[in-house]
């Protein structure tokens, strides 16, 4: 995609590591070039020792916005001057916006996943909502669950204490009632309404991986979401779907989160005429 590149052309990027794989250049990018906005998006791979090295050197190039992706969104936060509520709740930052004084973090994914699921009118508020993993993306989940009010959140992970962990987390902020369970003692669990799958369990190319193998669990919800985006259907969704239940991968929560930072850059709104050109363009270039 070539841009006209002139001396008010205004830079914006992705740090990461890897990053070759990001499809942010291209939603970014064609929003850019949609909206006739001067400045363009760039991937960079930043080494681990180099994190704060780079934001410094960002700043001082007047790099606008930059999205931050694994494994840095926890350790970006002390380079930033000033951190969302949600980011800080989540302890992860995905999009920094540059101001006089350095970079504001926000959280954008949490923003994206909840837009995705209300597009599929799938409902957090009153339901119990079962997350499988503890890590970051899980953490991002499990704040959302919480703020919209589900009654119930039970999170499944191999390492128990890592789930205890986010479950205290959550309590530390909101009411709501936490359950942790490890994958031995899935077999016991109550109906529920909505499973998450946050881990890289069946992400390509291990796509026949799935991290929940027993199969009275597919007879407990109606709606799994998967938040793995390649292969588009994970060997988790396609258990869920060849049992009736409802299923959404990760793909509008990952371009979502993109529309939302580009929304925080430059204070706009994004139409939906714009964003069906955008998600038809990520197909085009995706295959
Ligand atoms: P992210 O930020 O993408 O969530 P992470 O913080 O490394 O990544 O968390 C990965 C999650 O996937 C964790 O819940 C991890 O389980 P542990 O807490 O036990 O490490 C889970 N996970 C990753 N690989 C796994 C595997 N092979 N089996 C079971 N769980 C796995």
């Amino acid at each position: 995609m070539q841009q006209n590149i002139n001396g008010k052309t205004k830079l914006l990027g992705v740090i990461g590591n890897p990053i070759e794989h990001t499809i942010s250049p291209t939603i970014h990018n064609t929003l850019a070039k949609m909206l006739n906005m001067n400045f363009v998006y760039v991937p960079f791979k930043v080494d681990y020792n180099n994190l704060g090295k780079a934001i410094e050197g960002a700043q001082a190039l007047n790099i606008v916005g930059l999205n931050i992706t694994v494994p840095y969104k926890e350790k970006v936060i002390p380079s930033l001057c000033d951190i969302m509520p949600l980011a800080k709740q989540i302890g992860a930052v995905n999009t920094l916006k540059l101001t006089e004084k350095g970079y504001i973090g926000y959280n954008t994914d949490a923003d994206g996943l909840f837009r995705s699921l209300n597009e599929h009118a799938i409902t957090l508020r009153e339901s119990h909502i079962v997350i499988i993993g503890a890590g970051g993306a899980a953490r991002a989940v499990a704040m959302l669950c919480a703020r919209e009010k589900a009654n119930k959140i039970t999170i499944i992970n191999r390492t128990r204490a890592k789930a205890q962990e986010l479950a205290h987390h959550v309590r530390r902020h909101y009411p709501t009632e936490m359950e942790v369970l490890g994958f031995y003692d899935i077999h016991g669990i109550d109906t529920f309404d909505v499973a998450i799958q946050t881990t890289p369990i069946g992400m390509s190319p291990n796509v026949l991986n799935n991290p929940v193998t027993d199969d009275s669990f597919y007879d407990k919800f109606h709606t799994a979401v998967d938040l793995i985006y390649n292969p588009g259907k994970t060997a988790f969704l396609k258990k869920a779907e060849e049992k009736g239940i409802q299923i959404l991968n990760g793909f509008e929560m990952l371009l979502y989160q993109g529309i939302k930072a580009y929304e925080i850059w430059n204070n706009v709104e994004i139409s939906d005429t714009v964003l069906e050109e955008v998600i038809r363009q990520i197909k085009n270039q995706n295959g």
